[in-house]
């Protein structure tokens, strides 16, 4: 076992943050051999039962939890800042271009190592990410945070039509390389297996009843995928599924509606949509640096919450622009205060830290494994600086509460702030 002495922040059932200012977390092997969370909180209420612990002293700084980035995509870490009008000649002129490279296996190894690091070193200790169409590419980031111990979730992208040679695959055998690397990596050390359709114009129908059927089959497997990001997409959408009842409609259809489905974006939703995430237990990765980089939109913080849709924060690297979490949780209060119906929303500092951490492991059915410093939790933690920068420890040394610290880290913060990150 270890201990280690600092500030503390977790999160308690009802999503509320708790912090002690001189906490104790105490990390070692659960029954099963796992590296867990065996204690959480006040250093002088606890240190007396982990006597003989060896104790390292980080008073001044903060302990809190991995951060979980429930969108991302790996092969995109060399487009991020690709100018476009939008969303489709976004994909058309940058992306796709970018995403056929990962037919080289080896170009994908050295993305993963290059994208792995820089995740930890901007606190993210758990991703779901996309890998290309290239199941080659899927091997080698499989391999990558399987060598960092990391807990990280992935998939073949799955795109047999409207997709350019070099990124488009075959119906058949897209299915037949899903299946084997469900069964090669899904439930392998940390690692879990998304089956990722693209989006819904880049599948064929006989495509997506392949991967509904998979998802029913691997009934413990995510799915991911895109929905109603953009209006051009959304109106295409209308024009390829005429029978769909909406856009998320189609997925449903399809049988890739259910608990561990998360859809990215979620912005042009109407009110039967999001009562139909809620009833099915799918969540929203919810992406505001990409909806304002690439001119999406705004996801509906209110109308989500009246619907008790779950939802969480992602990066969307690289429509996202960047890898750190402060930025995100900064452009989701930004979205908060400009993007809603009349008034705006101020979105409390605790809530955008739990939508990138507890919030977002609870969308991923992983609520008690990661994202959180309960007992019990997988050992994922960074240690924040409040002292950063000069800005920084001037402010958070003026914070008079829980919430103006952690607004000040949230404002100010990014990958300076990150001191360390611990893996299990
Ligand atoms: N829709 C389909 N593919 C993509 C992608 O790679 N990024 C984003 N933001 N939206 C998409
Ligand atoms: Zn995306």
């Amino acid at each position: 076992m270890k201990a280690y002495r600092a500030a503390l922040l977790r999160f308690a059932d009802d999503h509320t943050p708790v912090f002690d200012t001189d906490g104790l977390l105490v990390v070692g092997p659960d029954a099963t051999g796992r590296r867990v969370v065996r204690a959480a909180g006040d250093h002088d209420a606890l240190i007396d039962r982990y006597a003989g612990v060896a104790v390292e002293d980080l008073r001044g700084q903060i302990i809190a939890p991995g951060f979980v980035d429930l969108h991302i995509h790996y092969p995109q870490t060399d487009v991020i800042g690709a100018p476009a009008a939008g969303l489709l000649p976004w994909l058309e002129n940058y992306t796709f271009p970018h995403e056929a490279r990962f037919s080289d296996e080896e170009h994908g190894r050295e993305v993963a190592d290059f994208f792995l690091d820089e995740l930890l070193r901007n606190g993210v200790t758990t991703a779901l990410a996309f890998a290309t169409s290239h199941p080659s590419s899927v091997n080698a980031m499989f391999s990558a945070a399987q060598a960092r111990g990391m807990c990280f979730i992935t998939g073949k992208v799955l795109q047999d039509r409207h997709s350019p040679d070099g990124v488009r695959d075959d119906t058949e055998q897209s299915l037949i390389d899903t299946e084997a690397l469900i069964q090669r990596w899904h439930g392998v050390d940390r690692l879990g297996y998304a089956i990722t359709p693209r989006f819904a114009p880049t599948s064929s129908p006989a495509q997506l009843r392949g991967a509904g059927e998979l998802a029913t089959r691997y009934g413990d497997v995510w799915i991911q995928s895109h929905v109603a990001e953009n209006l051009d997409e959304v109106r295409w959408v209308a024009e390829l599924f005429p029978d769909a009842r909406s856009y998320l409609g189609v997925y449903e259809d399809f049988g890739l509606l259910r608990e561990r489905a998360i859809y990215a974006h979620c912005i042009h939703l109407d009110a039967a949509d999001r009562a139909r995430m809620q009833q099915t237990g799918a969540a929203a990765a919810v992406s505001p640096t990409s909806n304002l980089f690439l001119g999406s939109g705004f996801f509906d913080y209110a109308a989500a919450d009246a619907a008790g849709m779950r939802y969480g924060l992602g990066s969307d690297v690289g429509g996202g622009t960047s890898f750190s979490p402060f930025h995100t949780m900064l452009a989701a209060y930004y979205v908060g205060r400009e993007g809603q119906t009349k008034p705006g929303l101020s979105l409390a500092p605790g809530q955008l830290w739990w939508q990138h951490t507890a919030g977002a492991a609870q969308a991923l059915g992983l609520d008690g494994v990661v994202g959180n410093l309960q007992p019990g939790c997988e050992a994922d933690f960074v240690l924040l600086n409040p002292q950063a920068t000069p800005l920084l420890a001037r402010k958070t040394a003026q914070a008079r509460n829980l919430d103006e610290l952690l607004f000040a880290l949230i404002v100010l913060g990014d990958d300076r702030v990150i001191a360390r990150t611990v893996l299990a």
